[in-house]
């Protein structure tokens, strides 16, 4: 029988060192202005109850009829994966009656979700997202704060071939009037019967269709930003009032559609010019009527998730360097019984001071352990031999310019610790 190479499931994949560095700059970074503009962290399970989703973010949507990891427990509950992080978010919210509290409440989490995509370059099974959502304010300052935020995290990587797609979306006194008008547009049109059930459901999703003959037909379709009433305009108007005065540029996207049914008013997208077809390296947007939904409060909210996977691939795009110097500090190479348990003490006490260090293991050799010294990144080694350890001293050597000092094995530590803790 051969043997059968066990693989990571299709649409997913493992992040390594080197790489998974950047994977964690990318996940600090877009977290960063979060922290800063008192949101607090929360954690929710990565399974939730399979009405959290269907309810939450709709039944017309690809994600709850196409791709969700749905399963029955051994006790016969249905569960799902999350697709997405913000049902789970106001499920807890409502749960632990948050809006009961200091308004608005402003969460952060980040994490897996899994959608059962075909998987492509940026599209994946499972995938990480830093999630935000300020909930129970409708205020359009709150609006800017939030896409201001999502701007400010692509900032500080260093992004700048991103664009902001914004629109507005209505609420429940404007969009079934428009709803009606978009309606009878797409019923004149020659559309296929699944089109055209998609149409029943929501019929805004068929604007969002990408097949050429379907968008042909589409020129002269009714906009919602044309159809929004006097409150709702006077909201959008505000929320682009605070984003000028917070120096944040955008796109007017009046056909934007998001996969996710639950938006209200503020909704945008964050698309970079360097990934092709999957563009999308987050989105978000106002929900007023997800927490009634879920059978909460008629409280309302906004947020935003970043895909944390497709943001690094847009760093790779734009050649950005974001990972502080990584490996350790200082390299400790023993030779022989004896100077191993001087390197396995002195390792353990400079990782105590704080400092990052490491040493060989297993029976290396010199040029072995040389080697891995010169990997680690450190800028300093101990190196210790036999000949050394008659002398009662260890070499201390700078690994940048191979300048090499005997140091008495008594002050490695300190010599160590200040040279390389400078
Ligand atoms: P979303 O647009 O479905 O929104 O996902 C947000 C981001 O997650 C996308 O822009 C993309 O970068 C990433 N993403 C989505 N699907 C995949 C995938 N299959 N593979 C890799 N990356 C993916 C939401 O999930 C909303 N919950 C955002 C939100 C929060 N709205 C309000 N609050």
């Amino acid at each position: 029988m051969t043997d059968q190479i066990m693989r990571a499931p299709k649409g997913t994949f493992d992040v390594l060192p080197p790489d998974s560095e950047r994977f964690l700059a990318v996940r600090e970074t877009l977290t960063a202005p979060l922290r800063r503009a008192g949101y607090g962290y929360v954690e929710t399970p990565v399974f939730e109850d399979t009405a959290v989703f269907s309810r939450g973010v709709g039944e017309s949507t690809d994600v709850v009829t196409k791709e969700m990891y749905t399963f029955d427990d051994r006790g016969g509950r249905s569960l799902t994966l999350r697709p997405e992080l913000t049902a789970g978010l106001m499920r807890a919210f409502i749960e632990h009656r948050l809006h009961t509290g200091a308004l608005p409440v402003k969460l952060w989490t980040v994490g897996s979700a899994f959608r059962y995509e075909r998987p492509q370059a940026g599209r994946y099974r499972h995938f990480t997202q830093v999630d935000m959502e300020a909930l129970g304010v409708d205020d359009p300052a709150l609006d800017a704060e939030v896409v201001a935020l999502g701007v400010q995290g692509f900032r500080d990587l260093g992004l700048t071939d991103f664009e902001l797609l914004l629109t507005s979306l209505g609420d429940s006194s404007d969009r079934p009037q428009y709803r009606e008008k978009l309606v009878a547009f797409l019923e004149k049109l020659d559309l296929d019967e699944d089109t055209r059930r998609r149409a029943e459901i929501n019929p805004l999703r068929v604007l969002d269709d990408k097949r050429p003959e379907v968008q042909a037909q589409l020129d002269d379709a009714p906009l919602m930003v044309d159809h929004l009433s006097d409150a709702s305009k006077a909201h959008y108007d505000a929320v682009r009032q605070y984003l000028t005065d917070l120096g944040v540029t955008w796109t007017e996207a009046p056909k934007l559609v998001r996969g996710l049914d639950y938006y209200t008013k503020t909704t945008f997208e964050f698309v970079h010019s360097g990934l092709g077809a999957q563009s999308a390296i987050g989105g978000g947007g106002r929900y007023d009527g997800l927490s009634a939904a879920l059978g909460g409060p008629d409280v309302s909210g906004i947020g935003y998730a970043m895909g944390v996977d497709r943001t690094l691939l847009a760093v790779e795009a734009e050649g950005l360097d974001i990972v502080p110097a990584t490996g350790v500090q200082a390299f400790v190479v023993p030779l022989g019984a004896e100077a191993k348990r001087l390197a396995v003490r002195l390792v353990g006490r400079l990782r105590q001071a704080g400092i990052s260090a490491d040493t060989v293991y297993g029976d290396r050799g010199l040029k072995g352990a040389m080697k891995a010294a010169d990997r680690s990144g450190a800028s300093h080694a101990v190196v210790i031999g036999e000949r050394d350890l008659a002398e009662g001293v260890g070499q201390l050597r700078d690994l940048r310019s191979g300048e090499q000092t005997a140091v008495p094995v008594e002050k490695l530590f300190e010599r160590l610790r200040d040279t390389v803790g400078r």
